[in-house]
């Protein structure tokens, strides 16, 4: 069980689940870094007073960015106070990719945020809080990671990415210190999933998310997928014959390309 953080620095937190937990360890008392390019939204973030007795810092940050995310991150373990006590990789990009069309650029800006960012994100802290032997990582997967559904190939295989890279950091980082936790979040109100036209099941609000990941992480968990009808739909859905996980999806309004 970790302590309540005091240092807790978090991506894509203008908006969903990102802005939601930055309220949640806001409210426990922990300073946080809150970074995004849609600095109009941070700033309304960091006012919001249902985020006190703590602080909240907006940080202009595109992810996407390597070189302002290899400047700014360690900039900012330098100025908390003993250093960053967790660090949520969140920013993220979803949406469908037909490829009946060409859809490399959607192709590239998922793998960009999704992938090259939440690892830049990781990997540039993993080193300094491996030197002082503490340190909580936190990457913000998705049951989608679990099961391809129609169009959504690209963001399942970079949320993928993000579980693994994740299993290998707690691997490699345990005896060094450092915590790592994954989470897989099923289907969560948020711009991400406004967009959705199928009925999404076990539909949460961003503050109940936020609440049970939250938790999570000062558990220590190692991967913390919610909601669990979610999670054993998605896990007997493997084990299932495609046509059959096809038939159900099509009801629900999802259809291949
Ligand atoms: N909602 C769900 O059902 C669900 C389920 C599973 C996993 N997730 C994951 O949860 C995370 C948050 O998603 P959400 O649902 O809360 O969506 P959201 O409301 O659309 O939030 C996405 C956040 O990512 C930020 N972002 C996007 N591109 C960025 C970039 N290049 N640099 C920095 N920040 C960037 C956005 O901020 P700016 O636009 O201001 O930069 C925004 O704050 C994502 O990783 C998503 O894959 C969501």
């Amino acid at each position: 069980m970790t302590d309540s953080p005091r240092n807790v620095l978090i991506t894509g937190a203008s908006s969903g689940l990102g802005r939601a937990l930055a309220l949640w360890f806001a409210r426990r008392g922990a300073k946080v870094w809150a970074a995004a390019r849609r600095t109009e939204l941070l700033d309304t973030l960091a006012a919001d007073p249902s985020g006190r007795p703590g602080t909240i810092v907006p940080l202009a940050l595109d992810v996407s960015d390597i070189p302002a995310v290899r400047r700014v991150l360690p900039d900012v373990d330098r100025q908390a106070e003993g250093g960053l006590d967790v660090v949520i990789a969140n920013a993220g990009v979803g949406g469908e990719a037909n490829p009946r069309k060409d859809t490399w650029e959607r192709v590239e800006r998922m793998i960009q945020v999704n992938v090259t960012g939440a690892a830049a994100t990781l990997a540039t802290l993993a080193p300094r809080m491996a030197e002082r032997g503490r340190g909580h990582l936190v990457g913000i997967s998705s049951l989608a990671g679990w099961i391809v559904t129609p169009k959504m190939g690209v963001y399942a295989a970079t949320k993928m990415f993000l579980e693994v890279y994740c299993d290998g950091l707690h691997l490699d980082l345990r005896s060094a210190g450092v915590q790592v936790t994954c989470i897989n979040p099923g289907f969560v109100k948020s711009e991400m999933t406004a967009k959705n036209r199928f009925k999404m099941p076990f539909l949460l609000e961003a503050d109940d998310a936020a609440d049970r990941m939250g938790r999570a992480i000062l558990r220590g968990e190692k991967q913390f997928a919610y909601p669990w009808p979610m999670v054993l739909a998605t896990r007997a859905a493997r084990w299932v014959p495609d046509a059959v996980v096809a038939r159900v999806m099509g009801k629900s309004g999802v259809k291949p390309a």
